[in-house]
């Protein structure tokens, strides 16, 4: 069975997003699957210097905690990345993550070279302090255009406003349901391949 690979995108530990990842993740190891974790702001990612080093191989030159981020993305069966909205995106950590995958779409675009034959299921989880939904699109867009080009479809998505205080979220056991009913659909969908 594919590991499912869970990008945790707040520098928050134990934070709303957070406890959405862990609902999911429960969801999965509850059926039997695998997840990798992975505290984003644990690591040393440099955001893309925008140096060209990726243009001609599709491989990123900078040597640092990416390198290992992209073995596990091009072997992951599923992808589920968490963020908090920070000034209406995504947190900076994530976003440095996904601009990095530029030699990924180098890789799929320009040199027509992919690992997967086929796409990989995808889920965006995220969580506002303020009321209101129509924010959520300024963070989707770039997990969407991240997702493409790791060849992961957008499958699902868990959108929650209005939950701002640490762990507040977990008042909210209707929401928590969601999230560990995806971690199921999630894995019978690799299960289904
Ligand atoms: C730097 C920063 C920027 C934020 N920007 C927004 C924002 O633009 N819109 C919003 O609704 N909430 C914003 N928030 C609130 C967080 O989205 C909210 O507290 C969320 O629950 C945090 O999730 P977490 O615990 O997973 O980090 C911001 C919080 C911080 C620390």
């Amino acid at each position: 069975m594919p590991t499912i690979l869970a990008f945790a995108g707040s520098p928050r530990r134990g934070g709303n997003s957070e406890i959405l990842l862990d609902c999911l993740t429960a969801g999965v190891k509850d059926k039997g699957g695998q997840v990798n974790k992975i505290i984003l702001n644990e690591l040393k990612i440099s955001p893309c210097q925008e140096c060209g080093g990726c243009d001609k191989s599709g491989c990123c030159v900078v040597d640092d905690d990416m390198q290992s981020i992209y073995k596990q993305l091009d072997s992951a069966g599923a992808l589920v990345v968490a963020s908090p909205i920070f000034f209406s995106g995504v947190s900076a950590q994530l976003k440095a993550v996904i601009d990095r995958c530029q030699c990924h779409w180098v890789r799929k675009f320009l040199l027509k070279q992919s690992p997967h034959e086929n796409k990989r299921p995808g889920v965006f989880l995220s969580v506002r302090g303020q009321a209101g939904l129509d924010i959520f699109h300024c963070a989707v867009k770039p997990v969407k255009a991240f997702f493409g080009t790791e060849d992961v479809s957008y499958a699902h998505e868990l959108l929650c406003d209005n939950i701002d205080a640490k762990g507040r979220i977990s008042a909210h056991s209707d929401v928590l349901g969601q999230a560990y009913q995806l971690g199921w659909k999630l894995l019978s969908q690799i299960s289904r391949g």
